[in-house]
């Protein structure tokens, strides 16, 4: 199977989840874009979404999804979203788009957060993949030089800004053996915005992972 058909089958498989007359939140990258595929075919028995990128909030509406606005909805019963990389405690890093600190936020608001990633996310520890750190523009090398002294590489996401107007920082070489800890740790320092570390909230269910459901 391609990486492409493993991306549609775990899309597909988080369908089951999805509460009838309900708004379902949803997160970016190119797995949610392919499970809004899947949604639309449903989206009769949903009463829309919520989205964590202006790219899924345009998707969903291509696709005939109602929108909603995060402060007009008062519960989320299930968030569906990506990884980039995912470990068996379903602890994970998050914002390989960029999205990292809306989907920190309707991740915040969901009772279940229902991971869908292909096998290949899975990781014993998570580092590999870049750390991603949003930074308000102002902070950028402050923040820069706060993850030199925690043993990252820190490298500045060449013409981007996220739908917030901030900048990304991906800190490479990490090895993190403690990642609510470190998510704390590097939330803590002036200027970040959010960090991709998803292990304070971590993903409830995996849809390619240990407790596949
Ligand atoms: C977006 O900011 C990310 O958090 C995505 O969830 C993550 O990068 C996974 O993306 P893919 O589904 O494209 O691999």
């Amino acid at each position: 199977m391609t990486q492409d058909e493993l991306k549609k089958q775990v899309a597909q498989a988080a369908l089951r989840y999805v509460v009838e007359d309900a708004v379902v939140g949803v997160g970016s990258g190119s797995t949610v874009f392919a499970f809004i595929e899947y949604l639309s075919t449903i989206k009769n028995k949903i009463e829309g979404a919520v989205a964590a990128s202006e790219a899924s909030a345009e998707r969903l509406k291509k696709h005939g999804i109602r929108v909603f606005d995060l402060n007009s909805i008062n519960q989320l019963q299930v968030y569906v979203d990506g990884a980039d990389e995912i470990t068996e405690h379903l602890d994970m890093i998050k914002g390989g788009g960029g999205a990292l600190t809306r989907e920190k936020i309707v991740a915040a608001v969901a009772q279940t957060f229902v991971c869908i990633c292909d096998a290949s996310k899975l990781v014993p520890v998570l580092g590999k993949f870049p750390l991603p750190v949003e930074v308000i523009p102002m902070a950028r090398s402050y923040v820069g030089r706060e993850m030199l002294k925690r043993k990252a590489q820190p490298v500045l996401r060449e013409n981007f800004r996220t739908d917030n107007g901030n900048l990304i920082l991906d800190c490479h070489g990490l090895t993190i053996l403690d990642p609510p800890a470190l998510e704390a740790e590097i939330d803590g320092i002036a200027g970040v915005v959010t960090n991709g570390l998803f292990a304070r909230r971590g993903a409830d269910v995996c849809c390619s992972g240990p407790r596949m459901g």
